[in-house]
């Protein structure tokens, strides 16, 4: 019994077609025209409707424990969400306290997933160095299927590294041909800025992203672009948000440097207006980096465009205001960072970004699904339309319209951070892993129908 969605329009990453696509037992089986539906099939008409690869989301937290609380999403229900918005696999990220150890924090990010709807892999975060990181990190990569790494130069005195550190952990993914990706931001110097602001009488959330200024992640990724560099370690800047960002990225690849970056929606999207709003609500958008003033946006439409940022993730990680963020109403360093966003990354990609003029379709698709795919060692199986790879197909309807709101959407939050924003474009059907798991607004997941994803370097 296969799945047979007729006469779309189908895009990739590198072409725009019209025709047939069929699966079969989870993989795409044919592409063309005229294809025929055997008796069994479920045939979509897909006419004046686009066809993509899923969604891959490379950046979220389900279920993470972080500041004192555990994201609200667990991975049934954010997979779920991002399945409803047509993400139909992600990247997590195991993140193992300091002195803890990687296989172990591995063996319960396993436990945690396996209730996913949608396929799932995961990074892992080395947040200390110690005898043994080495020989977890060999593991990660030659039989956990794990080829990247992730770096914290924020959190400091929790899951932050020291550049000793950081240089230790390239050196090491570069004798294993991994990947480091990185937080970018100086963490001594938010640390002393906080204390300064709150020693002041500073305790709301607007002062967040007062003791984070943008010149503070410029110099954090210039700063691990050079240890890249010297340790000869291709690098992946994640959560891009600021021209000064940019402006370290251009200039290494300009330099021939393997250096990949990443934006979210939130980023392009809003500014530090946001933090002025009344009650604590600036709150929900405490996130790090935060959302910067006017000025840094329009940048990163640009850099999408140039194909200087290769990735739109969402860094879905929400906390609840009631009980969770709320626990920083007298001081905003304790208000847990972080905020949902997986069910709407490719809406508001596609909404401001496709309809805008500011990106074409083909780049669209790049950017929310292929190029992940191909970074992350997960391509061609994810991130294409083509014979062999999954079924995790997005057919998508260009006249669908839709307002965002936390009172309907799939993330299990109390907030949406874009409340109100219009979106134009939404998927009509969801094919993840070979099963229709989203017709028109009703949600068919299955709990445990996630598979984990074995990760190869590239
Ligand atoms: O505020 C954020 N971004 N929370 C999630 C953890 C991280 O830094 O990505
Ligand atoms: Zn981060
Ligand atoms: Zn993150």
């Amino acid at each position: 019994m296969g799945i047979l969605i007729k006469n779309g329009t189908l895009v990739t990453a590198l072409d725009t077609w019209t025709g047939d696509l069929r699966c079969v037992a989870g993989s795409i089986q044919a592409l063309g025209t005229d294809l025929e539906a055997a008796a069994d099939d479920t045939v979509i008409d897909a006419s004046g409707q686009y066809v993509f690869p899923g969604g891959l989301d490379p950046h979220v937290h389900m279920e993470l424990p972080f500041m004192g609380t555990i994201s609200a999403d667990d991975f049934e229900t954010g997979t779920a969400a991002g399945v409803a918005g047509g993400t139909t696999s992600i990247i997590d990220f195991v993140i193992p306290g300091r002195g803890d150890s990687l296989l172990d924090a591995l063996a319960a990010w396993h436990a945690k997933a396996d209730k996913s709807v949608a396929d799932y892999a995961f990074h892992m975060a080395v947040t200390w160095w110690g005898d043994e990181t080495a020989e977890w990190m060999r593991r990660c990569v030659q039989e956990e299927g794990i080829p990247s790494f992730k770096t914290f130069m924020a959190y400091r005195g929790a899951i932050g590294v020291d550049d000793p550190e950081l240089i230790e952990i390239m050196r090491c993914a570069r004798e294993l041909d991994g990947l480091v990706t990185v937080h970018a931001e100086h963490g001594d110097m938010v640390v002393d800025l906080q204390n300064k602001l709150m020693a002041e009488g500073h305790s709301a959330p607007k002062y967040h992203a007062r003791s984070r200024p943008a010149p503070l992640e410029g110099e954090a990724t210039a700063r691990a672009i050079m240890l890249a560099r010297m340790t000869r370690e291709p690098l992946y800047v994640v959560h891009v948000t600021c021209v000064q960002a940019l402006n370290a990225i251009a200039e290494a690849r300009g330099r021939g440097q393997a250096v990949y970056g990443e934006t979210c929606p939130q980023y392009l999207l809003l500014d530090d207006s946001v933090y002025d709003q009344p009650d604590f609500a600036g709150a929900a958008y405490v996130m790090s980096p935060p959302i910067r003033p006017k000025g840094h946006q329009e940048p990163l439409w640009a850099a999408l465009r140039s194909g200087l940022l290769q990735v739109v993730a969402t860094d879905h990680c929400p906390f609840n205001q009631a009980g969770q963020k709320e626990m920083g109403k007298d001081d905003f360093r304790l208000i847990p960072n972080g905020a949902a966003g997986i069910q709407h990354r490719l809406a508001l990609l596609y909404t401001y970004g496709v309809l805008e003029g500011r990106l074409d379709l083909n780049q669209f698709v790049d950017l929310t699904s292929t190029r992940a795919a191909k970074l992350f060692g997960l391509y061609p199986r994810k991130g294409s339309l083509t014979v062999g790879a999954d079924a995790d197909i997005v057919v998508w309807d260009p006249a669908a319209s839709g307002t965002i709101s936390a009172s309907t959407h799939h993330h299990r939050c109390d907030r949406n951070i874009f409340e109100g924003f219009a979106t134009k474009g939404a998927p009509s059907t969801v094919v993840a892993g070979g099963r229709i798991q989203f017709q028109d607004g009703d949600l068919r997941v299955e709990r445990g129908a996630g598979r984990y994803l074995k990760r190869t370097t590239t």
